[in-house]
């Protein structure tokens, strides 16, 4: 056969736990549809052995130069950090928030859908997706801890908003809402938090003003909770600051039937490094090594990739995924008895 006419050179960093199960499940996927893409592309993998193991051996989560070795890549497909031996600050800031505040991957999108077939609380059929901030908010990473001696230590968590910060992921969340049910609803706490929410909400009546087609609204944080789980069919996209959408995006997840199955995309929308896809879950650490973690979050983050590279693929993916839940093939958190590579396999065979 001759050459393929694209190489996509991917970096897989499974790290730890189900992570490690649940990439390969998807590199299987991804490496089917090269292979039937009649020659058009092929996947180049590079395995990096970073995370906490690599932690006990060298002391730290990735190599020094772990960056400059990941800079090079069109994409990099993550598992997940976490294990019961490091502390959850150390494996987090030393790897996947190292990659992802350091390459500024600020638009992390995490669509949400019930599927037919997956006993879930909400109606099959309703999609929506959280548009994250992904590289200030919450998770600016300044603070400190002293005064310990006192007997009453402090620390300080910063929140940092920029202009900037809040501008680009609002434009983004609009850019996306145009191609779906133009609907933006935005998140915010500035009842309580009169600076950085307050800046956030100036930001999206100016940007929301740019876009009179595009319908807009403004929700607390706690009353979008409720707005998930009461009135989801509401919702089209929602654009929220960093640990906001982190947490809106497993409440999520879980409505529509499991954790499992949220795929994410951390991207760089400006194309300066190589974006980041993994499944929204930890690395499930009561369920490792059993071979029963639900491998569609990962799967589905895999489609994330080739619709960001521009490869086809990623439609067939999601049918694919659908088919097999429609289809009863479930993991033991959706309620069923299938193995991780049992549900894999399923996936392959409908593709
Ligand atoms: P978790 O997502 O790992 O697990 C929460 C629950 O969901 C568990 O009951 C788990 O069994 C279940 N679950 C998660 N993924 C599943 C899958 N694929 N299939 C079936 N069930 C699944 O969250 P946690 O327990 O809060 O965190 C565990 C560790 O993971 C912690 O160290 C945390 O810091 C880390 N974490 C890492 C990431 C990441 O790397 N992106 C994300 C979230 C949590
Ligand atoms: C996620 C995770 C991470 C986050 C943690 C592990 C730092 O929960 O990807 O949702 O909050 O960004
Ligand atoms: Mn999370």
């Amino acid at each position: 056969m001759s050459a393929p006419s694209r190489t996509i050179r991917v970096a897989a960093i499974p790290a730890d736990g189900v992570g490690i199960e649940v990439v390969a499940a998807g590199r299987t996927v991804l490496d089917a549809l090269a292979a039937a893409s009649n020659g058009a592309f092929a996947f180049d993998w590079t395995e990096f052995p970073w995370g906490s193991d690599y932690y006990a051996e060298h002391g730290r989560m990735m190599a020094e130069d772990g960056l400059e070795r990941l800079a090079g890549f069109d994409a990099i497909y993550f598992g997940a950090v976490g294990s019961r031996e490091v502390p959850d600050h150390v494996t987090l800031w030393g790897l996947r928030l190292a990659i992802v505040q350091g390459f500024d991957l600020w638009a992390n999108v995490r669509p949400v859908e019930v599927y037919d077939g997956v006993p879930a609380r909400l109606e099959p059929g309703l999609e929506w997706v959280c548009v994250r901030e992904n590289s200030e908010g919450e998770y600016a990473g300044i603070g400190g801890r002293n005064l310990a001696a006192r007997g009453n230590e402090v620390a300080l968590q910063t929140s940092i908003f920029t202009e900037q910060g809040c501008e680009r992921i609002m434009r983004f969340a609009f850019a996306l809402a145009r191609g779906r049910r133009r609907k933006v609803t935005s998140v915010t706490k500035s009842n309580a938090q009169q600076y950085g929410m307050v800046l956030w909400d100036e930001v999206f009546a100016r940007v929301a003003a740019e876009h009179p087609d595009v319908e807009t609204e403004r929700v607390l944080v706690d009353a979008m909770a409720a707005r998930f789980v009461l009135a989801p069919q509401t919702l089209d996209v929602v654009v929220a600051s960093n640990l906001h959408g982190d947490i809106l995006s497993d409440l999520g997840s879980a409505l529509a039937g499991s954790l499992g199955l949220a795929a994410s995309a951390n991207l760089d929308p400006e194309r300066r490094a190589p974006s980041l896809f993994e499944p929204v879950h930890g690395s499930a650490t009561d369920i490792v090594g059993g071979g029963v973690a639900n491998p569609i979050g990962a799967i589905g983050s895999a489609a994330l990739l080739l619709d960001h590279l521009g490869l086809d693929g990623g439609d067939r993916v999601r049918a694919a995924i659908a088919a097999t839940l429609r289809d009863g093939v479930l993991t033991r958190d959706l309620g069923g008895r299938a193995r991780t590579h049992e549900v894999t396999d399923a996936i392959l065979s409908r593709l």
